[in-house]
């Protein structure tokens, strides 16, 4: 392994700069030379990349977006986009690859290193949908961010003793809103993963604590449900609360990542060139139980992420 690339794929993460700094850093120090490919696998099949030493990953740890800037790219779906990107990594010499994205990124990289480029994937995504590891790059921040910006509508929302319906980001899945929601300590949390009665998990829970004084109320409801702003006009006809929705959107994916996410990236990033300077791709770096370890990518993503209901219950219990 003499050369080594690095890649962001799909949606932004906090903390990706960070990964990309580890992976730089680690490739420069052990004599590997190492490339920046922009914008995902478009940019690895157009050849657009570049040569990057200890410098060029300066002042980024804080910052989030990506210095590589990322993309979604269709082509890459196919064998012949697969092979455009085999015959550009022979051309440029490229001996392995680090994808840091999701699970369709991972797709990718398992189909390259299949192809015979080694690939290790990083999983970076704020939806924390990953089976393989307990935290992915960016959900911390995510969750930071949402619980920040639902403090600021909460200070609103106490002060017109209305009901807020928050909606938060998290793809199909509802961890960045069970974590969050428990933060805020929302009167309801609404996830994809559990199936809900409206009519008695959110407005019989407000009648119920409207009868012991309370006057205002947030509902955190994850993306994958579908139909937030019909949720404020119902609570509004049922309760009379006056009520109104907020749709967090990308805010929830930019921003300085926090100091989990920052170490993480880092350990992670490192980890993943360790691999590939012993030849060892077709991997996903992943963290369990306080520790980084790896996986075969097929392995990982045909496993399965739990729920945990236990905090879910939890959460409704005590936000009561
Ligand atoms: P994420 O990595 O955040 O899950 P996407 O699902 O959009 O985001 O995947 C990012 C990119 O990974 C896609 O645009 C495509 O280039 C590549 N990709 C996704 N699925 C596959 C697949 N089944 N085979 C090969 N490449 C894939
Ligand atoms: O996967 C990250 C994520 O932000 C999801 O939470 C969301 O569903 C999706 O990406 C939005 O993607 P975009 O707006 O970039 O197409």
């Amino acid at each position: 392994m003499k050369t080594i690339g690095v890649l962001t794929s799909g949606g932004d993460a906090p903390g990706m700069n960070a990964a990309i700094r580890a992976v730089v850093r680690t490739g420069c120090e052990n004599g590997l030379r190492v490339l920046g490919i922009r914008r995902g696998y478009s940019g690895l099949i157009g050849g657009d990349m570049f040569e990057m030493n200890l410098r060029s990953v300066s002042d980024i740890i804080h910052r989030g977006g990506t210095m590589l800037y990322t993309a979604r790219c269709p082509e890459f779906k196919t064998q012949e986009g697969i092979n455009k990107a085999v015959d550009v990594c022979k051309e440029v010499g490229l001996d392995g690859i680090v994808v840091v994205g999701g699970d369709g990124s991972f797709r990718g990289a398992r189909d390259l290193s299949l192809a015979g480029i080694p690939c290790v994937a990083l999983p970076g995504t704020i939806d924390n949908d990953i089976a393989c590891t307990d935290y992915t790059i960016g959900y911390d921040t995510a969750m930071n961010t949402i619980v920040d910006m639902v403090d600021r509508i909460r200070d609103t929302t106490e002060s017109h003793d209305r009901c807020s319906v928050v909606e938060v980001m998290g793809h199909t899945a509802g961890y960045l809103a069970l974590n969050a929601g428990i933060a805020v300590g929302a009167t309801s949390i609404l996830v994809p993963e559990v199936p809900y009665d409206f009519e008695k998990d959110v407005v019989g829970r407000m009648r119920r604590t409207q009868k012991t004084g309370k006057k205002h109320f947030i509902i955190i409801v994850a993306e994958g449900i579908g139909g937030t702003m019909e949720m404020a006009e119902t609570i509004e006809r049922e309760t009379g609360v006056e009520s109104r929705t907020t749709v967090l959107g990308h805010v929830q994916r930019g921003g300085s990542p926090t100091v989990r996410d920052r170490v993480l990236a880092s350990e992670m990033g490192h980890y993943a060139v360790k691999l590939l300077m012993q030849d060892i791709g077709n991997r996903v770096v992943a963290y369990k139980k306080d520790s980084i370890v790896d996986y075969d990518i097929y392995e990982a993503l045909n496993m399965k992420k739990s729920f945990d209901m236990e905090i879910y219950k939890l959460a409704h219990e005590i936000s009561i």
